[in-house]
């Protein structure tokens, strides 16, 4: 089938050496991870990195999470300790980030931190993201490819709807694994979770052993964007509805909702896993057949149905 978007590309061998060259000369390109497509640029870079914002439309005090292949470059970067070590060693790689102190003589763009003396960090799974990271003697800074409170995207398609002609470049791995971003835990004091996500707060409180709670609130909070409006599709969103008009889109959860056209179930076998996997896939359809409206049955407040209730939440504010 011809792909009809002329900036997407099949990751390959080709296409990946093309994704170095571009990132080498500080441009951005869109990637694939597995939790959402991210917008990628040399972490080390002002200039790529002030590219980023520009692209997003993001506020400058919101920092970026920088994407490391292991330990080498980030030795350099930030200071690591023992709890680093033991959630390193039982989750990475894979989708959680942590808030780390940054190194005085970091070469990390002061722009893509935000100025502050912290660094969000994460070590991604998805095997193209690797191979990338792994050729690089930089690390890159990746939000997720979409414009600021906007809902993320989870296929190459989803990014360039989002970005349109003004990025060249993206590359193309199917569907996103997980579908909802990184857990972000806070190091620099005693251990929180600044973003719930695919990995919980009961997983880590064990491999810690110690209660790591999950502090929306926290004043000592050094992430501006998860504090305002996010993950919005663009339309009003009603949480714990039992019903929906006719002509409302209705998010459901679960096998007791009958399949009605403006019916979307995350996942009929109540799998909360499926259901994060589909949930921005969901929200970004319902916006496209042109609701006016959303509605959205309950959603357990366990496990990864935290995560999921989060973003609702926030989505809806
Ligand atoms: O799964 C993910 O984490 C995806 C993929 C692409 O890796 N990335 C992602 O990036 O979600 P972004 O920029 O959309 O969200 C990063 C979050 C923001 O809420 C930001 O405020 C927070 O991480 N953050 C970044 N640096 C921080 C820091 N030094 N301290 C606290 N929070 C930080
Ligand atoms: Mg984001």
């Amino acid at each position: 089938m011809k792909n009809i978007y002329s900036n997407i590309f099949k990751a390959d061998k080709n296409t990946l050496r093309k994704a170095i060259k571009t990132l080498k000369i500080k441009k951005l390109i869109g990637v694939p991870t597995e939790t959402v497509y991210g917008l990628a640029g040399n972490a080390y870079s002002d200039s790529a990195v002030k590219k980023i914002y520009k692209l997003k439309g993001r506020p400058f005090k919101n920092p970026l999470i920088i994407h490391y292949h292991n330990q080498n470059l980030l030795k350099n970067d930030v200071k690591l300790d023992h709890n680093f070590f033991k959630l390193y060693k039982n989750f990475c790689p894979g989708p959680i980030t942590f808030v780390l102190k940054k190194n005085k003589n970091s070469k990390l763009s002061k722009i893509a931190t935000a100025n502050l003396d912290t660094v969000a960090v994460r070590f991604p799974k998805n095997k193209i993201i690797k191979k990338l990271l792994k050729s690089l003697s930089f690390p890159l800074a990746i939000p997720s490819a979409n414009k600021s409170t906007h809902v993320s995207p989870v296929s190459a398609k989803d990014v360039a709807e989002e970005f349109k002609k003004s990025l060249k470049f993206i590359l193309d791995d199917g569907y996103c694994k997980i579908g909802l971003e990184s857990t972000v835990i806070d190091l620099t004091s005693k251990p929180k979770i600044l973003r719930p996500g695919f990995i919980n707060s009961t997983e880590i409180s064990k491999i810690l052993n110690m209660t790591v709670k999950y502090s929306s609130r926290s004043k000592a909070i050094k992430s501006p964007g998860m504090l305002k409006r996010h993950y919005s599709p663009g339309i009003p969103i009603k949480l714990n509805r039992k019903r929906a008009g006719i002509n409302e889109a209705f998010i459901v959860f679960g096998k007791k909702y009958k399949n009605k056209k403006n019916t979307f179930n995350l996942s009929s076998k109540s799998s909360l896993t499926e259901a994060a996997k589909n949930l921005y896939k969901t929200l970004r359809l319902i916006k496209n057949k042109n609701y006016k409206m959303i509605c959205v049955s309950p959603i357990p407040k366990v496990g990864l149905g935290l995560a999921i209730n989060d973003r609702l939440k926030r989505a809806a504010k």
